[in-house]
C-alpha cells in the first residue's frame, strides 16, 4: 500500500476524516474506537507523520509544525468530545441506580380483620382479664336447648317459624339458633357450677336485611353462675364492659323488662356522652338474674346456686361505637370497609 504524500491537503483530509469520526461517537466506547483510528499508530496522520523522514531537511520544520498542529487539533477535539459523552454517561448512571428515600415502602397487603372480629376480641378480652372462660355452643342447635330449657314455653311466638329457622326433618327438632342463650345450659352441664362464661358466635333469624337488622347475626352471652351473686355483680360487670367498648364516660342503666330465661329481667340502655350526634341512651341489650327453671335445667339446685345473664348484639355494638349507620356494610366483605380499621401486612 503506497501512503499519501505528506501535503497541506492530505494533513487537512486526515484532520476532517477524523474530526467527523470524533463527532459522530455517541458514547465513549465509540470515541475511544474513532481515537485509535485516527490517532494510533496505522491511523492517516500517523503515517503522515512518518513521512516527515523522507522530506529534504529544509522541508522539515513547515512540514513537521503541519502535522503536529493536525494532531493537536484531533487531539483536542477527542478532549473535548471526551468530557462531554463522560459527564453525558455519569448522568444517566446515576438516574438508572436513583433511590427515592422517601418512597413509602412497599408492603403486601394481606387484607383486614373485621371490625366485628375486633370488638369480640376485645370483649373477650375484658372477661378473660376478670376471670371468665370463653365458650361456644352449635349454630345447628335443638330445640330444647335454644327453648325449652331457657323457660320458654312452648306457645311462645318466637318459636314460630315466622321468627325462627327450623331444619328438616322436623321430627328431629333442630333449629338454627335464634340466640346464644343455649350456650349458658350447654356450658353448665359440661362445666358445672360455680362458672364465669362468655359465649360470642353467630345466630339466626327469620328477619329481612335493612340497615338495622340482619338475618344473620352475632350475639355474646355472659353467663356467671355462683353463691350468692347479685343485680349489683350484674350491673358493675356491664357497666365494666360498657366503658370499655364506648368510653370511660359510659354509663348504663336497667330499664324492666321480661325474658322467660331471668327473673328479674332488664333492658340495659349505654349512656353514650360523646356520641357524633350529640351525647345518646342506647338500647344494647337484655340482661337478668338467671331463671330457677334455667339452674335445675342444668342439673343445679337454685337454692345453692345463683347468678345473672347477659345477652347482646356485636353488630349493634359495633354500630354504636363507631357511629355507623348500615349494618348492611359488615357484611359485604369488602376491604375498604374493614380497611377502615387497620390493615394487615406483610
Ligand atoms: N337471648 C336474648 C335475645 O336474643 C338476649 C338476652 C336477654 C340474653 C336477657 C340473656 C338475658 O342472657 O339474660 O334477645
Amino acid at each position: 500500500m503506497s501512503d499519501a504524500l505528506l501535503t497541506e491537503e492530505s494533513v487537512s483530509a486526515a484532520v476532517e476524516a477524523a474530526l467527523a469520526a470524533v463527532d459522530a461517537a455517541t458514547d465513549t466506547a465509540a470515541l475511544k474506537a474513532a481515537r485509535i483510528a485516527h490517532t494510533g499508530e496505522s491511523s492517516a496522520l500517523a503515517r503522515l507523520n512518518a513521512r516527515l523522514r523522507d522530506l529534504p531537511p529544509a522541508e522539515k520544520p513547515a512540514a513537521g509544525k503541519l502535522v503536529g498542529q493536525a494532531r493537536g487539533r484531533v487531539n483536542a477535539a477527542v478532549a473535548a468530545r471526551e468530557a462531554v459523552l463522560a459527564e453525558a454517561e455519569r448522568a444517566a448512571l446515576l438516574e438508572a441506580e436513583r433511590v427515592d428515600l422517601t418512597a413509602a415502602p412497599v408492603r403486601a397487603r394481606i387484607g383486614a380483620r373485621h371490625p366485628l372480629t375486633l370488638v369480640r376480641e376485645t370483649v373477650e378480652d375484658a372477661f378473660i382479664a376478670m376471670g371468665w372462660e370463653v365458650a361456644s355452643g352449635p349454630e345447628l342447635e335443638h330445640e330444647w336447648f335454644n327453648f325449652d330449657a331457657l323457660n320458654i314455653d312452648p306457645d311462645h311466638p318466637a318459636r314460630s317459624p315466622q321468627d325462627t329457622l327450623f331444619v328438616e326433618p322436623l321430627g328431629a327438632h333442630l333449629v338454627m339458633r335464634t340466640q346464644t342463650s343455649p350456650v349458658q345450659v350447654r356450658s353448665l352441664i359440661e362445666r358445672g357450677a360455680p362458672l364465669y362464661v362468655l359465649a360470642p358466635g353467630r345466630v339466626y333469624r327469620t328477619d329481612e336485611i335493612d340497615a338495622t337488622h340482619l338475618p344473620v347475626f352475632n350475639q355474646f352471652e355472659g353467663l356467671a353462675i355462683d353463691r350468692g351473686l347479685t343485680m349489683a355483680h350484674l350491673r358493675g360487670t356491664l357497666e365494666h364492659l360498657a366503658r370499655r367498648m364506648f368510653g370511660e364516660a359510659a354509663r348504663i342503666r336497667l330499664r324492666p323488662n321480661f325474658f322467660p330465661f331471668t327473673e328479674p329481667s332488664a333492658e340495659m340502655d349505654v349512656w353514650q356522652p360523646n356520641a357524633k350526634g350529640g351525647a345518646r341512651w342506647i338500647e344494647w341489650g337484655g340482661c337478668g338474674m338467671v331463671h330457677p327453671n334455667v339452674l335445675r335445667a342444668a342439673g343445679l339446685d337454685p337454692e345453692e346456686f345463683q347468678g345473672f345473664a347477659f345477652g347482646l348484639g356485636i353488630e349493634r355494638t359495633l354500630q354504636f361505637a363507631e357511629d355507623l349507620n348500615d349494618m348492611r356494610d359488615m357484611i359485604e366483605g369488602d376491604v375498604r370497609f374493614a380497611g377502615q380499621w387497620g390493615l394487615v401486612t406483610r
